[in-house]
């Protein structure tokens, strides 16, 4: 015991964590709290990063004129004995430089992707290194990385730990290969502990079959654990319009941001430190604002103090700026979702809609909807909801969402599906699908698995889900009407057969002249010609039967 205060006790006490450390303890935070989630977020951090590397490498080597190749990725989960698993993937994007391999998969907030302001599906710098410490945490063993820059380049390998008091590498190994299976990229092979699900919504399967829905230039080939072989082919050979990084706009700045951006700024001035790396601010704007901050234009950016930038970003927050430019937005485009949509299932409607692009805190973001309907999707269930945010599914904490949200919010009984008490989940045999591209997912923790509810993106999504909506219950009427409409001259049909019978009987006329009349009595009465009509009554009560089900749902649903 010392003489001290408690206090000066306490403060011997004190110690720093390392952001490693941080989340080892706390790798729920990262998406690791379930052996089946924890297996599912492995392969999702590194698969993010294949697609942005091959995308990145195919934007790149467009604007050096040079060919490129369209993304591939190998995926293999091999099981190795009771829950240990050995995950390998292979991409053909840009790869890593050498210097680079041992830092990016061993430090956590290490990347290329903060602060870029454009579209992707990293932001943080945290995925695939949480994923290594995962590996590392559950089975002790290193991670084994191959990367390879271009066609003359040799490839590296690395096996590495994640120094976790430091946030560093620990090279356990490293050398060079002769071989690499594309001309550039990486592969990732690690040993985790978890457990595999073959099928069902919060699957890899499912993982990768939704991830080449939204990315069909994306061919993927999966092995699974027990060595078949899946292909989720390439459904387009077009590549996504890439996303322009663009400048931070002042809606979106904080006291923080504007100190850091300060700093590192190659502006010499304040007020080109205003124009030159904010978007829509004018040197007007700029001079209006330091003026009445009484900050001298000339003065150096990194010197402005803590009150200053407070003052500055409470008067940009009052200001009038135009949106921020939307072409750091990379939508997946109605046609393709249509198209991806309509090859992976057999339904018998499909409709999409991307809205334009909107913004909120200063961030520019979109939305995009689609509903199937019918055809193969089952009846009386919930409607399957599917989730993405840049363009990468989204598998857990659905009720967390703000998409669940938004599809809840909707009265779906007015489109045609069922729901209790027109709120919650409709049911029905439908898929509702949404997507938000931003370049800042609001996600409401590190393990990226729902999004916020942020009321402007909320708006975005009911307007998306009600374009789609419309779109269905127009379909779905008009089916209804048409049915209704097979079900009227199948009727008169059969009395007339009867009727016919009894006139040749009665009259003592041939049945043809009859039956003639009869023909034309009915087209006049139903406004459609019986040879567009058509089929035989056996084969018209057929598909009547076949439409029973939507007939239901338009009852309730019909206006
Ligand atoms: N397969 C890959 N090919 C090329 N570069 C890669 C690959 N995997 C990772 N990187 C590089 O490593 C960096 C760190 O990846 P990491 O997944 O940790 O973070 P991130 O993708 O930037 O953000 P997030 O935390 O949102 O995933 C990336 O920013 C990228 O520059
Ligand atoms: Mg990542």
């Amino acid at each position: 015991m010392t003489d001290g205060t408690i206090a000066e006790d306490l403060a011997k006490e004190m110690k720093q964590t390392s952001v490693a450390e941080f989340f080892e303890r706390n790798r729920h935070l990262l998406g690791y709290d379930s052996k089946i989630k924890a297996m599912l977020t492995c392969i999702k951090e590194i698969i993010d990063n294949c697609i942005d590397a091959c995308e990145e490498m195919i934007y790149k080597s467009k604007k050096k004129g040079k060919d490129y190749v369209l993304p591939e990725i190998n995926v293999r989960v091999r099981k190795i004995g009771g829950e240990r698993y050995v995950v390998r993937v292979i991409d053909n994007g840009t790869g890593i430089v050498k210097g680079q391999i041992p830092h990016v998969f061993t430090r956590l907030l290490y990347g290329s992707k903060f602060y870029k302001e454009k579209q992707g599906r990293g932001q943080q710098g945290i995925g695939v290194s949480a994923a290594v410490l995962y590996s590392q945490l559950t089975t002790g063993k290193a991670t084994h990385v191959v990367s390879k820059t271009s066609l003359r380049s040799p490839a590296y390998f690395y096996d590495l730990r994640i120094d976790t008091s430091k946030n560093r590498p620990e090279i356990v190994n490293s050398g060079m290969l002769e071989r690499f299976k594309w001309d550039h990229g990486t592969q990732v092979e690690m040993e985790v502990v978890g457990t595999y699900l073959n099928k069902g919504e919060k699957s890899i399967y499912e993982y990768l079959r939704r991830t080449s829905i939204v990315n069909p230039h994306v061919r993927i080939t999966f092995i699974d654990p027990e060595g078949k072989k899946i292909i989720f082919p390439r459904t387009s050979e077009s590549v996504p319009k890439e996303s322009k990084s663009i400048k931070p706009h002042p809606y979106g700045i904080e006291v923080g941001d504007l100190i850091r951006i300060s700093k590192l700024t190659k502006s010499k001035t304040v007020k080109s430190f205003l124009t030159q790396e904010f978007s829509r601010v004018s040197s007007r704007t700029a001079k209006e604002i330091l003026n009445k901050v009484g900050v001298n234009l000339r003065h150096m950016p990194g010197k402005i103090s803590r009150d200053q930038a407070a003052e500055i970003v409470k008067l940009m927050q009052a200001t009038k700026f135009m949106a921020p430019p939307l072409d750091c937005l990379s939508p997946i485009g109605s046609n393709t979702l249509r198209k991806s949509l309509s090859t992976g299932l057999d339904a018998e409607f499909v409709t999409t809609v991307s809205r334009n692009p909107s913004v909120y805190k200063g961030r520019p973001f979109l939305i995009e909807a689609a509903i199937a309907f019918g055809g193969s999707l089952s009846t009386d269930k919930q409607v399957k909801i599917i989730r993405f945010a840049n363009k990468m599914p989204l598998q857990y904490d659905a009720g967390a969402c703000a998409i669940t949200e938004a599809i809840s919010g909707i009265d779906w009984r007015r489109y045609g599906l069922n729901q209790t008490g027109g709120r919650g989940m409709p049911t029905g045999p439908a898929i509702i699908l949404v997507h938000m591209g931003s370049t800042w997912i609001p996600y409401t923790s590190e393990g990226k698995s729902a999004i916020a509810h942020y009321n402007t993106i909320m708006k975005e999504m009911r307007l998306a889900l009600q374009d789609c909506a419309r779109d269905l219950r127009i379909y779905l009427s008009r089916k209804h009407k048409a049915l209704k409409q097979q079900e009227r001259i199948s009727t008169f049909i059969k009395y007339s057969n009867e009727s016919v019978k009894s006139l040749v009987i009665l009259t003592g006329e041939k049945e043809e002249g009859i039956r003639k009349s009869f023909d034309k009595l009915i087209e006049s009465n139903t406004g459609t010609s019986l040879a567009e009509a058509g089929g035989s009554e056996e084969e018209k009560s057929k598909s009547n039967d076949e439409f029973e089900n939507i007939d239901e749902f338009i009852k309730e649903g019909d206006e």
